[in-house]
């Protein structure tokens, strides 16, 4: 039960089309089954000051933005969904599910903006030297297969998903060197499988890395 203890932070992670929102959903449940409160959040955005950040950030009229802009508003919207939602929720005990967070600025506008690591640490510790996730599930699919299934869905693209094949391999090998830096944060999960299959090995992670915490 959360009873007075601090909420955990979980983070879902992946290039466009992975399937994070749709595993976001299944980890709520799996949470709210075993008594937990969830509440959920994504970014950019989870508030309405980084939903308005996320209008611009996602806007392909914003083409001419540059990284280090990008990466400032990435932060700014982090850094009010901290505010307003995931530290107050964190101490009243409640799980807060993000659908991207710091590790999607490394991957995006470290790795696919190759502006490296420095200056995205830089700000995380600015930004939240106090909140690290619990447990960061990176969901892998390879390019081709995340853009197929974003095209699926029959939405006009974003300002990202206009951006050339080697942006988002460069964002697939900076998650991956992430989840290897990392270990005992991260679980890559291959999200090529099935659904009930990926749903399955989401499970297990969460059992194996959250189970005694709950
Ligand atoms: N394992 C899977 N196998 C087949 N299709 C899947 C799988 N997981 C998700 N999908 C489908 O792929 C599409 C993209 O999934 P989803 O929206 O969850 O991805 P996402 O990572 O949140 O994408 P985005 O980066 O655009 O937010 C959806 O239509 C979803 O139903
Ligand atoms: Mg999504």
């Amino acid at each position: 039960m959360n009873g007075s203890q601090r909420g955990l932070l979980i983070t879902l992670e992946g290039g466009e089309g992975a399937g994070k929102t749709t595993a976001a959903g299944h980890i709520r449940a799996w949470l709210e089954d075993r008594g937990r409160t969830v509440v959920s959040s994504r970014e950019p955005g989870g508030t309405p000051i980084a939903e308005q950040i996320r209008s611009i950030l996602l806007d392909p009229e914003s083409k001419d933005m540059g990284p280090i802009t990008e990466l400032l508003l990435m932060f700014a919207a982090r850094s009010d969904n901290l505010d307003q939602l995931i530290r107050p929720n964190l101490e009243a005990g409640f799980d807060v599910l993000c659908d991207r967070f710091t590790d999607a600025s490394r991957a995006y506008q470290g790795a696919g903006r190759e502006l490296g690591l420095g200056p995205v640490d830089l700000l995380a510790q600015v930004v939240h030297s106090d909140v690290t996730p619990d447990l960061t599930l990176l969901l892998d699919v390879p390019v081709e297969l995340g853009m197929e299934r974003v095209g699926k869905r029959g939405v006009a693209p974003n300002r990202f998903e206009l951006a050339k094949h080697d942006f988002f391999e460069r964002i697939r090998q900076g998650y991956l060197a992430q989840a290897k830096s990392e270990p005992d944060r991260f679980v890559v999960i291959d999200a090529t499988q099935p659904l009930e299959v990926v749903e399955k090995a989401i499970e297990q992670a969460l059992e194996t890395r959250l189970g005694k915490k709950l």
